[in-house]
């Protein structure tokens, strides 16, 4: 298929756009690069044998969105162009909305003008907020509790509403647990700009030599070590998920939300451990209060994913850790070094 991809040049983008090419289909990037480095798609070229056609702009210019569906007519949109960062989504609720959501609403609308009637989604399993119970299905409910977990749920109602309204239309829609890992090659992997706000690479980049120590946000959790329990999914699994759901998505009419992840949780102190051995070094790491919005423990249930999409995660806990730290020692200043 001929699959436009916005945010390509992203962490998960990267990784889908090798999965895609090795799959057959023809891709083409949009990004603004307000989170991404250029050099990543030279990466992802040298890579792959495929052919990228990509365009730097905005999901909220139109006018770019328009010469882009023009020039390419795709057959399928993966949606990964928003923001991210939790913390900040609270301090710039406006901008948030704006880039999630009416950068969405923009896309859709751009979509229709070449009768372009799939659409891949990056959610996420912030939607579902504290647990009524756990593992979640798709069917618990969902209560996010931070601005940009609210973007999320609202672009899904969006895409819900136009899949209802179009006879042709198809929006797959993907919750993930939590992305960490990186390409085998090590040549392309997770960037952040700033201080890290997640996990994963924060702990690299103690592994590194960049930053002292972790902080350990809270190990008074009802867990069994006390530290925060997640459902940590390789990059490169998340990534075959959506050349998975754009099959589903031909086959299929309507909205429909998959949870991505591995249904096995790891505590704080579990990933420090695991990243340790990967690293052959000890990770430095004092333990403070909780951070303000978290939750104890989460987890997938990913039967839905299994049965409908026929997708499964491969790699793991080592492989995640392993990959990491392949990536942040061979490339310590990220792209730009
Ligand atoms: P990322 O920041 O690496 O990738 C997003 C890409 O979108 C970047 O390349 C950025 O430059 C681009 N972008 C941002 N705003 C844009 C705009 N207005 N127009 C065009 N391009 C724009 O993030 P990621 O981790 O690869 O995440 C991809 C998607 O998955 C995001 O929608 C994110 O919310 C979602 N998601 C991520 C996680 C995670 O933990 N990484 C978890 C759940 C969901
Ligand atoms: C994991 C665990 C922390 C950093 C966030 C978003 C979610 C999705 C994935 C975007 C928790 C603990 C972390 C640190 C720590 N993102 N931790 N010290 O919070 O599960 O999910 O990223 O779409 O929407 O909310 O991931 O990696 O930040 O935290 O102790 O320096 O590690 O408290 O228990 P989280 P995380």
């Amino acid at each position: 298929m001929r699959v436009l991809v916005t945010g390509g040049a992203g962490y998960i983008g990267s990784h889908t756009l090798l999965e895609l090419m090795a799959q057959g289909h023809e891709v083409c990037v949009l990004d603004n690069y307000s989170n991404a480095s250029p050099e990543v798609l030279t990466r992802v070229r040298s890579l792959s044998n495929g052919q990228i056609s990509d365009h730097t702009g905005d999901i909220r210019d139109s006018a770019t969105l328009d010469a882009v569906m023009a020039d390419f007519r795709p057959e399928a949109v993966i949606h990964f162009a928003g923001l991210k960062a939790v913390g900040e989504s609270t301090e710039k609720p406006l901008y948030y909305y704006d880039v999630n959501v009416a950068g969405t609403l923009n896309l859709l609308d751009a979509m229709a003008k070449v009768d372009c009637n799939i659409i891949v989604f990056s959610s996420s399993a912030t939607v579902y907020g504290e647990p009524v119970y756990l593992p979640y299905d798709e069917a618990h409910p969902t209560n996010p509790t931070s601005v940009y977990g609210r973007s999320k749920l609202m672009v899904e109602h969006i895409l819900t509403d136009w899949a209802a309204a179009r006879d042709q239309a198809s929006a797959v829609i993907l919750r993930y647990f939590n992305p960490v890992g990186a390409h085998e090659s090590a040549r392309i992997g997770e960037d952040p700009r700033d201080i890290p706000n997640n996990l994963m690479p924060f702990i690299a980049q103690v592994a590194v030599g960049k930053r002292e120590a972790l902080t350990i946000f809270g190990d008074d959790y009802d867990t069994p070590d006390g530290t925060g329990q997640r459902d940590y999914i390789h990059v490169v699994d998340l990534a075959r998920a959506h050349v998975a759901a754009l099959d589903y998505g031909k086959r299929h009419k309507g909205a429909r939300p998959f949870n991505i992840g591995t249904g096995q949780s790891y505590s704080v102190r579990d990933m420090i451990a695991a990243f340790a051995k990967a690293c052959g070094k000890p990770i430095p790491a004092k333990v403070a209060a909780r951070r303000a919005g978290d939750i104890a423990a989460m987890q997938a249930d990913a039967q839905r994913a299994k049965d409908e999409l026929g997708w499964a995660a491969r790699h793991d806990l080592d492989d995640m850790t392993q990959s990491t730290w392949a990536w942040q020692s061979k490339n310590p200043d990220g792209y730009e070094g």
